[in-house]
């Protein structure tokens, strides 16, 4: 799709539901190709920056393996590597970097920051998250919703419950109001979304159809729903000092069997990762200390029943990662 070459992805709403389907579908078909062993490179020559200033597993894998399937070369700036905001402006970054790269992935703390990005290197940005919005997430959420369903998205229900207002969040209100989906976000009132974020969603809907409801319910947000999604309660560059008043705040969206139970469906479950389900990670083991929870957003049950599919989540970072690249940088 040529309208696409060139361009940022700095927000979910950068997207039209034209582009958005089509990114699904190119993104499908270069799932198939890797699959079947017939890929062929589209990007050689091209040299991608992956600008890290806060952790990741799963996007900075996309980001370079997609660019390593199909030609390109990436370097990788880790949070200690970068100058920007402390001894270099992001406006003198962006110009520096638009001179020696073809694009740009970005992932850290202010949207404002991966807006500089784009409008001063002169070359494709993709935003890899930042506090608001993680759109490069989203895709691959609705691949996934796409993979298990045998109906159109806009006649897909999805439940998110938990901190809706963080980027996932906002990421996958605004993704599912763009195609016409019937989305829910259960959480209580001070972490639903922005009214600002609730407008962008509501402007959407109002052309594609979608259905959207904010609830404090979590019983009423996932009744129907084909698929249940959650993310942690305390996402990155929050403090520690935040988690007992999450908990307190939000026990009772917890993604539990009850509540699966609840959708009255056989429903999926959704998870951005990384989940916190056991002891197994560190902060898993101190909340336990601390709180005597051996499970947070989700149960353990839950993340390991037949109803979850993260990791086919997780491997579709890959190819809508890859399906971005090639669609705005591909000769
Ligand atoms: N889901 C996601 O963005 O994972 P990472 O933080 O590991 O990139
Ligand atoms: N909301 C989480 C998402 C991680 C992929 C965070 O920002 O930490």
């Amino acid at each position: 799709m040529s309208s696409l070459h060139g361009r940022s992805l700095l927000q979910d709403a950068d997207l039209s539901a034209e582009e958005f389907g089509h990114l699904l579908d190119l993104a499908a078909a270069l799932r198939s190709e890797k699959r079947s062993g017939r890929e062929h490179a589209r990007l050689t020559g091209k040299n991608i920056a992956l600008v890290f200033e806060k952790a990741s597993t799963r996007t900075r894998s996309a980001f370079d393996v997609a660019a390593h399937d199909q030609g390109a070369h990436t370097t990788l700036f880790s949070p200690q590597d970068t100058h920007i905001g402390e001894k270099e402006s992001v406006a003198d970054y962006a110009r520096v970097m638009g001179r020696m790269f073809d694009g740009i992935e970005f992932r850290g703390s202010a949207q404002s920051d991966v807006e500089a990005l784009s409008s001063y290197s002169g070359v494709p940005v993709w935003n890899g998250l930042t506090d608001e919005w993680h759109p490069s997430q989203a895709l691959a959420d609705l691949l996934t919703v796409r993979d298990y369903s045998d109906r159109p998205l806009s006649e897909v229900t999805l439940a998110y419950c938990g901190d809706a207002r963080n980027n996932v969040a906002n990421s996958l209100l605004v993704s599912g109001a763009l195609m016409g989906m019937d989305i829910r976000l259960g959480a209580p009132s001070s972490l639903q979304p922005t009214d600002e974020v609730r407008a962008l969603a509501d402007s959407l809907s109002s052309v594609s159809g979608a259905r959207i409801t904010i609830t404090d319910d979590a019983a009423a947000a996932v009744r129907g729903a084909d698929f249940v999604y959650t993310d942690v309660w305390v996402s990155m560059g929050e403090g520690a000092e935040k988690w007992a008043e999450r908990i307190e705040l939000l026990l009772p969206y917890q993604v539990n069997d009850a509540l699966m139970a609840a959708t009255g469906k056989d429903a999926k479950f959704l998870h951005c990762l990384p989940a916190f389900h056991d002891l197994a990670t560190g902060v898993g083991r101190k909340i336990y200390e601390q709180f005597g929870l051996s499970a947070l957003e989700v149960t353990h049950d839950v993340f390991e029943s037949s109803a979850s599919v993260v990791f086919d989540q997780a491997e579709n970072r890959l190819h809508t990662t890859k399906a971005l690249l090639v669609a705005t940088l591909a000769e």
